[in-house]
């Protein structure tokens, strides 16, 4: 979710973030994961337009794509949490990687689908509509697992995610996860600056929290990088971290970013270069983590 990604999406909607929200504890129930499942199926249809995947997406996306690359070995088998429309599962089949792709929206599931077969690539990519709060029901041993502007950041229960990624890849494989943090200077800014002081305040919420979506609610947990690494400790080992679009703005601000492109590709450098710096790191729309399976 950009802005997430996707959440992009949410932010370009000027969402409406209400102030439902639930004790850290507390799992996301069925009736959150269908809102979750409904906003998504209810944007597939041009998710991979405009708004889902403008210049500032396709950079951070680029990130994930090297990260993941330099991780595994030619051929390698990936697994992908929350594909979206396929993007990023075609990419890694055009780069000869075999993926299985993952969604809990069935609309986005078919838009993978699609651009698979329209590749002419279906012998690299299964699709497959499953949540991942089920990936019990999955089976086979990946290289590598995915995921891509915020799918687990939707997780009912990061713990047992990280549980199954432990049972599903291979020792030594890796987990690449880009995740919407909980410290974004920009979108601070850009709100305070609006009087739009609740949801300026947005990614401070504990537990899930409302974001609106196309008139839907996406239920989403933000993190800090340790936050989010601590439910994964116990079976893998830390490897980097790093920042995605904190001097750049966040995608939802595609139209500053095209207004001020010469200067923007200056903001761009500074995220490639002092991205991964400490406390830096801890920053940015997104923030990208590499871990290893013990
Ligand atoms: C912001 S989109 C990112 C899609 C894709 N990874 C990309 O890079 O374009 C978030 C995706 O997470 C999916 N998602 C949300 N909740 C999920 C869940 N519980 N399990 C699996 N996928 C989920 C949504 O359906 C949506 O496709």
């Amino acid at each position: 979710m950009s802005g997430q990604h996707k959440f992009e999406i949410v932010r370009q909607a000027a969402p409406d973030v209400s102030a439902r929200q639930r004790p850290r504890s507390a799992p996301l129930d069925e009736a959150q994961l269908l809102d979750t499942q409904r906003a998504f199926d209810s944007v597939a249809a041009d998710y991979d337009g405009p708004r889902g995947n403008n210049e500032l997406i396709q950079r951070m996306r680029l990130t994930l794509w090297d990260t993941v690359h330099s991780e595994v070995p030619a051929g390698a088998r990936l697994l992908d949490l929350g594909c979206g429309t396929g993007l990023d599962a075609l990419e890694f089949a055009r780069r000869g990687f075999h993926v299985v792709a993952s969604d809990w929206s069935p609309q986005m599931v078919e838009r993978t689908q699609a651009r698979v077969a329209a590749a002419g690539l279906q012998s690299r990519v299964t699709a497959t509509h499953l949540g991942v709060q089920q990936l019990e029901e999955l089976d086979g041993e990946f290289d590598a697992i995915y995921s891509n502007f915020g799918p687990l950041n939707c997780a009912p229960d990061l713990g047992a995610v990280a549980a199954e990624c432990a049972r599903l890849l291979r020792p030594g494989g890796s987990l690449v996860f880009s995740v919407m943090g909980r410290i974004c200077p920009w979108e601070l800014g850009h709100y305070v600056l609006r009087g739009r002081f609740k949801r300026a305040g947005v990614r401070a919420a504990r537990g899930a929290t409302a974001v609106g979506m196309n008139r839907h609610t996406i239920w989403t947990h933000y993190y800090l990088p340790r936050e989010f690494y601590r439910a994964f400790a116990e079976h893998f080992s830390l490897q980097s971290y790093r920042a995605l679009s904190l001097f750049l703005p966040p995608p939802y601000l595609v139209d500053f970013y095209r207004r001020r492109r010469d200067w923007c590709e200056r903001l761009g450098r500074l995220d490639d270069r002092l991205g991964g710096l400490p406390l830096l790191r801890d920053m940015g729309d997104h923030f990208l983590i590499v871990m290893r399976r013990r």
